[in-house]
């Protein structure tokens, strides 16, 4: 896209955006006087200056650091269509990750596209009850019985990469979506029903960072409607399952055991209806998938701009190799005999920031750094900034996965985010990666293709480029 399409595409972005949020602006908040900042332009806010950061390389750490600079650590804006107080630093993440007085705050679309029985809109008991319910397929000894299937797919997504000029990102997305739809509802990694899931997750995925009209023709319409495809899809499925016609140990068939009503009338009150069931089901699909992805991605790119790194992770999967216990062998209790690789995957997660800031709402009236936040404020945790803090992390720029040798200070550390609402598929997460990296590191050696580090302008950060590298055998 060239600048003068960005600008357009931003222009028509933000006025949409700005035309659906006219209530919250028409309450232009007079209690904000106190907190410094600017709110920019009528109607549009800051969003310009936001939004062309994006896709920069250090993506909004430049409007951030601006204003930081200018304001301090606490300061408002009005991006997005929205009034938002930003802020940083540890205690900043402590409050708003751990405190009581505050809940997530989705966008329209997100909010729309996931349903109201989502994890991501719940709260207090409701939202402890649903973290119950996907604590335990998540946990470790719960992702056990599907580490046979994560190796024979990454074994086969490599087994085609020798000698390819490969779009990483791309490769990465098929892997982790068929993860996730084997671990959900055992679907088959091939065939029709791999495809539809696929193509709707697509479209699903695109809407979210879509403007916010309902009408037909646009991404968001067409996110509405393949979320509904997908639900078709999963009843059809649930009511096979209910009828005895199929049957696969997966999270999906624990949750109809414990979901299905029955006679009992008070216990039928404690269970999922199934469209609870599939506004979560649809959750994790959409919090794990671009996130385990981009992390993919970056790795595999940092590990080729730093080969002293990569020789030294290549060593831990050397070793494990040479015990017998790795390569097409790979074994359970090897994933958990990487310690470097776990710095690695913390180091990308640091550097690449992939979800730059937290959104949350106040639900209370409380204070912060001496400032007074009102209920129902928007509130930013920017939480590249305090990844980028040299009193955290000396000298940030660099990717040196041995600053994690030492335990980090408590908040500065966020890639897995912390409190209530930490990351529940950090272990699938760091599964997939390990096993992948596993492979990809034994087999091959990457050259990139492009010299470009421009970020992709979705709220998840990507390469824009899709790391295009051509791979050879070792
Ligand atoms: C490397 C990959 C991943 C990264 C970097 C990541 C990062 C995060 C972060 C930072 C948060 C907290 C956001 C906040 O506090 O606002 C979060 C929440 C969440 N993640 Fe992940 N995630 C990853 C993979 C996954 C996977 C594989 C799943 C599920 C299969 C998942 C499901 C979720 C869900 C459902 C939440 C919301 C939790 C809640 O609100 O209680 N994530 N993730």
């Amino acid at each position: 896209m060239d600048m003068s399409l960005v600008a357009v595409f931003v222009v028509l972005v933000v006025v949409a955006a700005s035309a659906f949020f006219v209530k919250p602006m028409l309450s232009s908040p007079k209690a904000m006087e106190d907190i410094p900042g600017s709110l920019g332009w009528p109607v549009i806010g800051e969003s310009l200056s936001f939004l062309s950061e994006f896709s920069s390389p250090p993506g909004i750490y430049n409007f951030i650091k601006t204003r930081q600079q200018k304001y301090g650590k606490v300061f408002k804006s009005f991006v997005l269509g929205r009034f938002t107080i930003f802020m940083t630093g540890r205690e900043a993440a402590r409050t708003l990750l751990t405190g009581k007085d505050v809940s997530l705050n989705l966008f329209y679309t997100g909010q729309q596209v996931l349903g109201p029985t989502s994890l991501l809109q719940t709260n207090g008991e409701e939202h402890k009850r649903l973290r119950r319910l996907i604590g335990e397929p998540l946990s470790i000894d719960g992702l056990r019985k599907y580490f046979e299937f994560i190796n024979m797919l990454a074994i086969q997504t490599l087994d085609n990469w020798t000698g390819r000029k490969v779009l990483v990102l791309e490769e990465a997305s098929t892997f982790t979506l068929k993860v996730i739809g084997h671990i959900i509802m055992s679907l088959e990694p091939t065939g029709e029903e791999q495809e539809k899931f696929r193509s709707n997750f697509k479209v699903i995925s695109s809407s979210f960072a879509a403007l916010p009209l309902k009408v037909p023709g646009t991404a968001f319409h067409r996110g509405i409607q393949a979320r509904d495809r997908m639900y078709e899809m999963l009843d059809d499925i649930i009511h096979r399952r209910r009828e005895g016609k199929d049957f696969h140990d997966d999270f999906l068939e624990s949750l109809i055991m414990k979901h299905t009503k029955g006679a009992d009338q008070e216990a039928n009150n404690e269970k999922l209806t199934d469209k609870q069931m599939k506004d979560n089901i649809l959750t994790l699909l959409v919090a794990g998938h671009d996130t385990t992805t981009a992390a993919l991605t970056w790795l595999m790119k940092f590990l080729g701009e730093n080969p002293y790194v990569l020789e030294r992770l290549r060593e831990e999967h050397q070793q494990i190799r040479e015990s017998g216990k790795g390569g097409e062998n790979l074994s359970w209790s090897e994933i958990n005999n990487m310690p470097y690789t776990l710095k690695v995957i913390s180091e990308t997660l640091r550097r690449a920031t992939i979800l730059p800031w937290f959104s949350r709402k106040a639900t209370q009236d409380f204070e912060i750094d001496g400032y007074k936040i009102e209920k129902g404020w928007s509130l930013n945790l920017d939480v590249v900034s305090i990844h980028n803090n040299p009193e955290y992390f000396p000298q940030p720029e660099l990717f040196d996965p041995s600053r994690f040798d030492e335990p980090m200070k408590p908040f500065s550390f966020l890639g897995f985010g912390n409190g209530p609402r930490m990351c529940p598929g950090i272990n699938l997460a760091k599964l997939e990666i390990c096993v992948f990296i596993h492979h990809v590191v034994g087999k091959f050696k990457w050259t990139p293709l492009e010299k470009d580090d421009s970020v992709q302008p979705t709220l998840v950060r990507m390469p824009k480029n899709k790391y295009p590298v051509l791979v050879e055998p070792l």
